[in-house]
């Protein structure tokens, strides 16, 4: 749509990862590798450590540094560059949280209360899980819309939250009749990593906080842990590789391997099923454990790395604060005006 009602500024990318345990290979296919992609496409990004997103369920304060600083470390790792992109923690910038409490008025009870996620951690207990657990989202359309960004590549379990994000931009010019001002995000979900399903279940996905550690690769697993965890993966007993795509279907574990070893090694499933159709897992898994080696023994190394030496992160953290307050501060200036507030004038 490109009426004069909707935004006609710069295309630009934001994207948000938590620190919360160990970044896994569904984190890295469903988000960063994508980063990456955006940036090397010449797009303008900015990318976030979300701490304040990870407090809002219990947690361990005197892990969070250390973990902030492993999310910094994996994106650097992986390819995102200080030069070219924002990279940055959330609580640096202020203008986060001031957002999250103007959108948290402009937001209706009904939307957040439909989350999806919202009810799986809540859980049976959402009565007594924190207020902020059920502004999460919120707080998400903040971060993006802060820097107006147009583009928000994510796994396919943040669809919801950003038709939320698109939701309460849309409300808020309404609103405040400033047609146009923020962008509605578009998510950017395709392609073969979207949605990576756990080694021990083909029904759940790959999450960080499955009891197992079987169940994922984390981007800190050393080579044999990696080809170990996939010996380990589970399939079924219908035999061996399919010869085609259709014959995935209700194989959800075969599934899983075949996207995973497309999206490493930029193949669709129809190629991964050229080559092993038909052949049995004894060959089709170490030549994903060696695809997936491959792929994550320098990411993995470049991230040991950065750990090593925290003040350097911490540098490239200061100075991404800086370059993303810059950034956020006249679009803050210009809410603060159009909402009234007397010192904004
Ligand atoms: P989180 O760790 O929840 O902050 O997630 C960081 C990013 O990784 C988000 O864009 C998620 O959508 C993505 N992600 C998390 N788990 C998976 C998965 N199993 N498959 C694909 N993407 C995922
Ligand atoms: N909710 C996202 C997740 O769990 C993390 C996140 C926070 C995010 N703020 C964001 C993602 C802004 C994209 C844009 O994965």
């Amino acid at each position: 749509m490109t009426d004069k009602t909707s935004y006609r500024g710069p295309a630009r990318v934001f994207s948000g990862i938590q620190p919360t345990g160990n970044l896994h290979l569904g984190n890295y296919l469903g988000a960063l590798k994508k980063f990456v992609d955006l940036q090397e496409g010449g797009w303008d990004g900015l990318y976030c450590v979300v701490d304040l997103h990870a407090i809002t369920q219990p947690y361990e304060v005197s892990d969070l540094p250390e973990q902030t600083r492993q999310i910094a470390a994996a994106m650097l790792a992986s390819g995102l560059s200080p030069e070219k992109s924002t990279i940055f923690v959330q609580s640096s910038v202020p203008a986060h949280v001031e957002l999250a409490w103007i959108f948290n008025c402009v937001a209706r009870m009904g939307w957040v209360e439909k989350m999806t996620q919202f009810k799986d951690k809540g859980g049976e207990n959402s009565e007594r899980v924190s207020l902020g657990l059920l502004a999460y989202p919120v707080l998400q359309a903040a971060d993006i819309l802060a820097y107006r960004a147009t583009h928000v590549p994510v796994g396919e379990d943040q669809k919801q939250h950003l038709e939320l994000s698109r939701n309460i931009a849309s409300r808020f010019n309404q609103q405040f009749d400033a047609p146009g001002f923020f962008p509605e995000p578009e998510a950017l979900i395709k392609g073969p990593g979207a949605r990576i399903m756990s080694l021990k279940d083909g029904t759940k996905k790959m999450s960080k906080s499955d009891p197992s550690d079987l169940s994922r690769i984390n981007l800190i697993d050393d080579a044999d842990t990696i080809a170990r965890k996939i010996k380990k993966a589970k399939t079924d007993l219908l035999g061996d590789m399919p010869v085609d795509v259709a014959g995935l279907e209700g194989r959800p574990e075969v599934e899983n391997l075949v996207s995973i070893f497309g999206a490493l090694s930029g193949q669709t499933a129809e190629q991964v099923l050229d080559e092993f159709g038909g052949k049995g897992f004894g060959a089709f898994k170490p030549a994903l454990a060696d695809v997936a080696v491959a792929h994550l023994a320098p990411i993995t190394e470049a991230m040991r790395r950065y750990m090593a030496d925290p003040g350097e992160i911490d540098r490239l953290l200061a100075a991404g604060a800086n370059k993303a307050q810059a950034a956020s501060e006249p679009v803050m200036k210009e809410v603060r005006k159009i909402l009234g507030f007397w010192h904004a004038g």
